[in-house]
């Protein structure tokens, strides 16, 4: 099988990322990427690549809607009894990963997770539609072999929640708060010369940043 993957080239060069585009904060660089990121790869923008790390040191990755961010960092929402979340539980450690293809931009975030308050989650419960919430109730998301088959169940919740205005949040479904630790801002460049930028967080501080240009 020919899939042409070691004859496709592209030129990174829509634009730079120098040491005058770079914020103190780290965060409202990242904001300004996501309005880039709608304006310009409007497609699933918010979406990013979650990798978390086993009690065994194993990892896997997954992608996972980005839903807001925080002074801090990052917000998604999830089952927290499926594999991310039983591993996140285990071990806060996670690294997530946004690629704009069409901006030709990488963002590389490595930060602890922690579990939303119950409020924000049941704020942003309350806001999806219905049929995902039923979702939610039905799914014991990543388990194996589940029957009777998802459709049957989710058809046995809604006749459950059938006289029920507002659904409530079921307990074991939630958002996570990633605290940046890390980010990494990575712009394509001519001839594979990539800006890259990084930005830490200084020991025992909430705000204050290293930064550090990265070789491409
Ligand atoms: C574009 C896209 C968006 C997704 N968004 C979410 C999400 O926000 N939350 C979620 O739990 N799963 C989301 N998923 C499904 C996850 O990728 C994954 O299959 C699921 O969460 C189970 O992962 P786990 O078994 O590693 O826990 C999304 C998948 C795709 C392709």
């Amino acid at each position: 099988m020919d899939s042409n993957v070691q004859k496709v080239r592209k030129d990174y060069q829509k634009q730079e990322l120098t040491r005058s585009d770079l914020p103190e904060n780290p965060i409202e660089l990242l904001e300004s990427w996501l309005i880039d990121a709608a304006k310009g790869d409007a497609n699933d923008y918010n979406a990013m690549c979650l990798s978390t790390v086993d009690e065994f040191g194993n990892p896997s990755s997954r992608i996972v809607l980005l839903r807001s961010v925080t002074d801090k960092g990052i917000r998604f929402f999830t089952n927290y009894r499926s594999q991310k979340g039983k591993e996140i539980d285990a071990n806060p450690n996670v690294c997530v990963n946004f690629f704009w293809r069409d901006l030709e931009r990488q963002v590389r975030i490595v930060g602890k997770a922690s579990r939303c308050t119950a409020e924000v989650s049941d704020d942003y419960f309350a806001s999806r539609p219905r049929g995902s919430q039923v979702g939610a109730w039905t799914s014991q998301q990543s388990a194996v072999n589940v029957s009777p088959k998802i459709e049957d169940r989710v058809n046995l919740t809604a006749r459950r929640f059938e006289e029920t205005e507002s659904i409530p949040r079921p307990d074991f479904w939630g958002g996570y708060d990633i605290a940046v630790e890390s980010i990494e801002f990575w712009q394509g460049r001519p001839s594979r010369l990539h800006n890259r930028w990084r930005y830490q967080l200084r020991n025992n501080s909430k705000s204050t940043w290293k930064l550090d240009q990265l070789d491409p």
